[in-house]
Order: structure tokens, then sequence, then C-alpha cells
């Protein structure tokens, strides 16, 4: 796609710039692509009415056509232009989450243009909580398509350095609000089947789903590590570091001798070798690796402490991303506890991993 020149503007977090929104609402509306924060990633907007303006988004990042967008809106009442037949499970899960990290799946309206939904007949709609997200949805007084803001396959961002890393000069504009919130994407359920059925593991637990439509539904491509592509946009290969990543898992003691016999053989090959894992681990390994990593052949990265599966979540893209800068030959990981945020942690980890999942 032709390149055009990004402008980046910072603005306070709770109090954005009214001039710097007011300008990315107008360029929204004139078709241009904005990246903005919300709570969970920082999105690619544009104007989900306006087809050639969405097309530019499966451009700048590399994206398949066959991989549909959700739609942000300012608030439930957004959901008439975009969606019909909204069953009650739809709306009793909208008033207890939105505005947050919760995608619906719902029938979509004939006038929601095909490429947005990549020519399916249901339309996934999203009210963020980002205080710079709602400003611009306000502002620009459209709903605005936006996958995260990176090229395809590549970890999601969550600072505008990761977007600027991926688009500079594919996109127009750049809000940047400093580091998101949650730092995983928003919770998918899709409420076109009867039950409502959990497409991708995300902001909001399984458990506090099931709080409100107790008979929500895990799809199987959330949980089976060996699934390629069963839905769409839910591509194994996905948020992938550059270098070959294992994740292991088993009891703490377990995972960590393997991390230590893996690293001493990565680095015994040559190979320069990054350590994703939770704190506890990286503390337990670091005796057995200290010389090596002293010389820089191992370098690692912290998922923050296993029982805290939120600050791993916060972290988890920007540690692939470091790895990735760190231009190392091999990854290999570990992850935090499973509850809450864990399971969208874990879907990633399985993800960035290929599927590479290694019981020990
Ligand atoms: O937190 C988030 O959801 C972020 C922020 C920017 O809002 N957005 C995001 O978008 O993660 P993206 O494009 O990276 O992921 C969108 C995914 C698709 O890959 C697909 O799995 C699912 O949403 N999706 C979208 N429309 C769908 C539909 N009609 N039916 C089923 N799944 C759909
Ligand atoms: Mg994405």
């Amino acid at each position: 796609m032709a390149p055009c020149v990004t402008i980046c503007r910072s603005v306070d977090r709770a109090h954005p710039d009214r001039a710097v929104i007011a300008d990315a609402a107008r360029r929204l509306r004139a078709g241009e692509l904005v990246v903005f924060p919300t709570e969970t990633v920082y999105g690619l907007g544009a104007h989900a009415f306006d087809a050639v303006a969405v097309a530019r988004i499966f451009a700048a990042k590399g994206r398949p056509s066959t991989d549909p967008l959700i739609v942000h809106v300012v608030d439930a009442d957004g959901l008439g232009q975009l969606a019909r037949d909204v069953p009650a499970a739809a709306h009793a899960l909208a008033a207890r989450f939105w505005p947050g990290p919760l995608t619906l799946v719902l029938h979509k309206r004939p006038e929601v243009p095909g490429i947005v939904t990549a020519g399916l007949d249901s339309v996934a709609v999203r009210v963020p909580a980002h205080p710079v997200a709602r400003a611009l949805l306000v502002a620009a007084g459209v709903p605005v398509a936006a996958p995260s803001a990176n090229r395809f396959s590549r970890p999601s961002p969550t600072t505008a350095a990761h977007v600027l890393k991926d688009l500079d000069g594919l996109v127009d504009l750049v809000i940047d609000a400093g580091p998101t919130d949650i730092g995983v994407e928003s919770t998918i359920v899709d409420c076109t089947v009867r039950p409502p059925v959990v497409r991708r593991a995300g902001g909001v637990p399984f458990d506090v789903l099931a709080e409100v439509v107790p008979d929500v539904r895990v799809a199987d491509t959330v949980t089976d590590v060996h699934e390629a592509q069963v839905a769409p946009g839910q591509l194994l290969r996905h948020y992938a570091p550059d270098a070959r990543l294992t994740v292991y898992t088993g009891t703490p003691a377990a995972v960590v001798a393997r991390l230590a016999s893996d690293a001493r053989a990565h680095v015994g090959r040559g190979s320069r070798v990054g350590v994703l894992a939770p704190e506890d681990d990286l503390m337990a390994l670091a005796p057995e690796v200290a010389a090596a990593a002293a010389r820089g052949r191992v370098v690692v990265a912290s998922l923050g402490p296993r029982h805290d599966p939120a600050a791993a979540a916060r972290v988890l893209f920007g540690a692939l991303r470091m790895l990735d800068g760190e231009r190392v030959d091999v990854i290999i990981a570990s992850g935090p506890a499973r509850h809450g945020l864990g399971a969208a942690v874990w879907d990633r980890l399985r993800r960035a991993a290929e599927g590479r999942v290694i019981p020990v």
C-alpha cells in the first residue's frame, strides 16, 4: 500500500487533549487510519461504514481478508445500527461488562459492509472503557472498526512504540496514551448461537462471564492445543515472535529443571536463548544460568509473580517483543497460574508457540 507520514500525538490518559481528539475524529470521518489506545491493546481504527477506509486496515496490517474486524461503539445504544435480533443473553452481558474488555458476536445488519465482517452474516461489537477510546468514539460519532494495531501475526501492541515499530508509514495518526491496562485482547463471546460460546479468552475471565450467563460454553478452539484454524481469526500461529518458542507446563520444580537443561543445551550449541517465565521460575533458575546470562547468551523476561496472572497479561506481549529486539535464536517459556486472566495468557502463549506446549 502507498506509504504515508504517520503523525504521533501524546495525550493524558484520563484527560486527553480535546484538539488532538477532534483532529483524530475528523480524520476517521474522512477515511483515514487512526491508532488509539483501549484498555486491552492499541487498536487500528477506521470508519466502519467506509469500506475503502476499512480496506486500508487490511492492507496496513497485511491481514487476510478472511479475518473479520471488531466494531467499536460508545455504548450499547450503538448496537442498533450494527446488529439485529440481539438475544437476551447478549443484553445481559452488555449491561454487566460494557464498557469493558468484552466483544459480542451478533447477527449483522445488512448495512455493515461485508469487508468488516469478512463476508460473515455476523458482526463483532465492543464498547471500550479506555477514556481516550471513549472520547474518540464520542467525537467521531461513527462506529469504528479496529483490529489490534500490529502487523498480521505479530504480538499485539500495548504501547505506541510497539505500534510504530509495526505500522510507521502505514497509518495516518497514532494517539499515544502510555501502556494499556490489561495487556491482552477482549474476550469474544458468540451470541449468534445458543448457548453463547467463548471464541477467544480475554480480558473478562470465563468464570466471571458465567456469573451472568451460566450456560456459556468455551469453544474447542480456545482450549484445543492442536487445532489449526477452526474459527475466523483463530489461527494457531498468532502473536508469534521471530524466534521459535516452546512452552513447558508441569510442576514448578519440573518446569524449572527443564528450562535449565534446555537453556544449557541451546547455549552449548552456540544459540542465544530467551527465557520467558514467572519471576518465581526465573529466581529458581538464576543460579543455573548465571554464567551464560553474564555472557549475554541467556536473556530473561519476567511475567511477574506466578500467582498474579493479571501481571503476566500486562507484560506478555511487550516481553515477546523485547526478546525479538534482543535477537534471541530460541525462546523457552513457562506460564502463570491459570485462574482469572491466566486462561487468556496461556491461550496467547500457546499461539506464540504455534502449539508447542510440552508437559514435563
Ligand atoms: O481487545 C480487543 O478486542 C482489540 C481492541 C483493539 O479492541 N481488538 C482486537 O481485534 O483484538 P483483532 O482484530 O486483533 O481480533 C478480532 C477477532 C478476529 O480475529 C476474530 O477472531 C474475531 O475477532 N471476530 C471478529 N468478527 C467476528 C465474527 N463476526 N465472528 C466470529 N469472530 C469474529
Ligand atoms: Mg489481533
